[in-house]
């Protein structure tokens, strides 16, 4: 049995932060109790002393590039999900853009039977909506949802045509598979290498439009409209993006979404050095878009946190500008990051973690991201106080690809326990 002895539990779902201990037996929450009622410690075979740190449901991140199969060189099953469990989170959804694309049950068996080998959480596989990732024909919904997937997206791409997607809504909520939308019209973003705005003119790169991604956010928002089937927007990046799922929401289209620790924390100007790490798809966004996203996440426009951790070799990176491929690493700083929004007083500590949690949890239809007696043990434990500086022997992941290296940051995942088995530990110290 482990004792997680005076912390602050953080419960998303009941809307409460309280000081509790917390009793696990095997893999599961034996007791929540007020602190202090157990004096006798000497039967547990670890206690963990949480004093002044929180203690939340083990963190959710519903999107995740785990390169495997396909690109192991830039990061695999094992150092995906140990970055993962070190960035505190015990559950993560993977997307399909692998090499061969998973489009098929014999590619989301193999994901999930090498994450039961080398995993050290939770991997929820995420397939094609369609075949190689083309645009062209639907993948086998049944066949996926059977073999473990539990959502569908092209993610790095959009699916063009509008029928194909109204079909894929449709198929989608038949088999109990949530949809994640990439938005970009490629006739728009095409060439693009940053948003276009101000900065883009200054240092000369060719511009990607708001409007590219707000084309697809609306056209997805009228097929959820026209199916009554939901949809769940990946990382939104734009003010004019807020404001469409504001109004749908509004009129009770179902639509969620999510955004990236990175489109509230930086926006176009960390390009000026030319920094390959900050280059994202879709860009950094400007000033105003940054606003815009937080003030979406504090008015739960914006439902998720989610890190679309990207990682990428320097073979991919240390190149021209507009050569390097697209995305950073985002599962060690997510918590951090996140944080920040906290300490800003953009949000309650209850809605930060349930943007991390059980936001996305319920998206997918999983039941992780609670903390209850009886359930499942996944927890995290967050020393929301520590203040580091990011350095490369701090991040698990097989890349390095952030521009957060070298910054300080704030607040670090002290332990992670998977189903009752403590599966990261840090004590990294000042
Ligand atoms: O920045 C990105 N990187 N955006 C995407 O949509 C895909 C991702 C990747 O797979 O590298
Ligand atoms: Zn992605």
């Amino acid at each position: 049995m482990i004792l997680i002895k005076g912390g602050t539990v953080v419960d998303p779902l009941k809307d409460t932060v309280k000081r509790l201990d917390i009793v696990i037996d095997g893999e599961r929450i034996k007791k929540i109790l007020p602190p202090d009622k157990i004096s006798d410690t000497s039967h547990f075979e670890k206690v963990i002393d949480a004093t002044n740190m929180i203690v939340t449901p083990g963190l959710v991140d519903m999107h995740v590039h785990l390169r495997e199969p396909g690109h192991e060189y830039k990061e695999d099953i094992r150092s995906g999900t140990l970055a993962a469990v070190a960035g505190g989170f015990t559950d993560i959804a993977c997307m399909p853009n692998t090499d061969p694309v998973n489009d098929s049950s014999s590619v989301t068996k193999f994901i999930l039977s090498r994450a039961g080998e080398d995993g050290f959480c939770h991997v929820h596989p995420i397939a094609a909506i369609s075949i190689n990732q083309e645009g062209k024909r639907l993948t086998e919904f049944g066949d996926l949802k059977r073999a473990g997937a539990v959502g569908v997206s092209d993610d790095g791409k959009s699916v063009l045509n509008s029928n194909l997607m109204r079909r894929a809504l449709e198929y989608a909520r038949y088999h109990g598979l949530t949809v994640i939308s990439h938005c970009e019209d490629p006739t728009l973003s095409e060439g693009g290498v940053m948003h276009e705005g101000y900065v883009s003119t200054q240092i000369g790169l060719p511009g990607i439009p708001s409007e590219a991604e707000e084309i697809m956010v609306a056209r997805d928002i009228l097929l959820a409209k026209l199916t009554r089937c939901p949809v769940h927007i990946a990382h939104v990046s734009t003010a004019g993006s807020v404001k469409l799922i504001k109004m749908a929401k509004e009129e009770g289209i179902p639509v969620t979404a999510e955004t990236a620790p990175h489109y509230f924390s930086l926006d176009h100007t960390a390009l000026i050095e030319y920094d390959t790490n900050a280059k994202v798809n879709p860009p950094l966004r400007s000033e105003k878009d940054v606003e815009a996203i937080k003030r979406a996440l504090r008015d739960d426009i914006i439902d998720v946190i989610a890190t679309d951790h990207a990682p990428h070799s320097p073979l991919e990176k240390e190149v021209e500008f507009d050569k390097a491929e697209s995305g950073m690493i985002g599962l060690q700083t997510a918590v951090p990051l996140t944080l920040n929004l906290v300490r800003e007083g953009f949000l309650e500590i209850t809605q930060a973690i349930r943007k991390l949690s059980y936001g996305p949890a319920r998206i997918l239809g999983i039941s992780e991201g609670r903390i209850v007696e009886g359930g499942k043990a996944n927890i995290t434990i967050i020393d929301p106080n520590f203040s580091y500086i990011l350095t490369e022997d701090m991040i698990f992941s097989k890349s390095k690809n952030t521009p957060f290296l070298g910054k300080e940051l704030k607040g670090i995942v002290r332990f992670t326990i998977v189903d009752g088995k403590i599966r990261f530990s840090s004590d990294i110290k000042p």
